[in-house]
């Protein structure tokens, strides 16, 4: 049993379970718990020796909604927390934001945008790690303009923003990286951009660089209606996850993602906690 369960059994055992059905507040009761289980495994290798894993469009993402990996069903357990989360209230920005580079962010975005677009919805994904800009690479797309030169002014986000036909939802690129991405972030632009797109599409998904080290992702927590936070088992420090969730106090925090976790995202601790979603690793990387 992975570290996380441990310390959600532990919980219950030392404070009861909570009265059915559990809420938003008890994820968040069980928080301190699921910090300390988080601490780095001892033998962790190097930080990023350990990133092993290339994904390819194959076996990453769920491609047809008949997928039955457990990454796949991972990402409709996501799902179906964020519409349950939704209802009927008009939230539609998703920033996807962590505390370290290698968390996970991209990886999450970028399928949680695919499984919301297998229901029909009109996504759109967002590249706003303007540090980085790291979807083009998982999806094998050519760097190309996008909201760095939307927030420059220098485009107008529907004329940079592509439909990824197989993949059934649209793409904003992060663009050329510039030299200001954090002033970029806080413009009147990029509000502007999401109020627009959010006319146009049920949910907008966005992709951020680290949290802990650069104000950006603070910024776009700022615009969103919600923020899922990912958390990778045995990499992310204790230290730096909970300064991310003091960085995101003052925001609304609807979803924890477990990232490689070795846990089923059936299993029963996970299923009863209503914001968390375990992604577990994928296959061909325990090999
Ligand atoms: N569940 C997983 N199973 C296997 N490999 C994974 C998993 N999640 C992420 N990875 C791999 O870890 C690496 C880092 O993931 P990703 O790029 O999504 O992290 P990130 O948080 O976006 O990092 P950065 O802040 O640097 O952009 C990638 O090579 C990715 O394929
Ligand atoms: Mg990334």
């Amino acid at each position: 049993m992975s570290r996380i369960l441990e310390a959600l059994r532990r919980a219950e055992q030392e404070h009861g379970a909570p009265a059915a059905p559990p809420t938003a507040e008890d994820d968040l009761a069980a928080l301190p718990e699921l910090l300390r289980a988080l601490q780095p495994r001892a033998a962790a290798p190097d930080r990023f020796a350990a990133c092993h894993y290339r994904p390819s469009l194959e076996h990453l993402l769920a491609t047809d909604g008949h997928d039955r990996t457990a990454q796949a069903e991972s990402f409709r357990v996501l799902r179906f927390r964020l519409e349950a989360w939704r209802g009927r209230e008009p939230r539609k920005i998703v920033l996807i934001a962590s505390s370290i580079p290698k968390d996970g962010k991209t990886v999450v975005a970028v399928n949680l945008a695919r499984t919301l677009a297998l229901t029909g919805a009109r996504v759109l994904l967002i590249d706003a790690d303007l540090r980085k800009g790291g979807i083009h690479d998982l999806l094998e797309l050519k760097p190309d303009s996008g909201l760095a030169e939307v927030l420059q002014g220098n485009e107008r986000w529907q004329g940079v923003c592509r439909e990824v036909a197989p993949l059934g939802f649209c793409y904003l690129a992060a663009g050329r990286l510039p030299a200001n991405p954090a002033e970029l972030l806080r413009s009147q632009r990029l509000r502007q951009t999401l109020q627009e797109a959010t006319t146009i599409f049920d949910w907008i998904v966005v992709d951020s660089p680290p949290l802990v080290p650069f104000a950006d992702a603070r910024y776009l927590a700022a615009l969103a209606h919600g923020v899922v936070l990912v958390a990778r088992d045995g990499w992310t420090p204790l230290p730096e996850l909970t300064k991310s969730l003091q960085a995101l106090a003052s925001y609304p925090l609807v979803g924890l993602v477990m990232n490689d976790s070795d846990e089923e995202p059936s299993s029963g601790y996970y299923a009863r906690y209503p914001l968390m979603a375990a992604v577990p690793m994928e296959e061909s990387a325990r090999a």
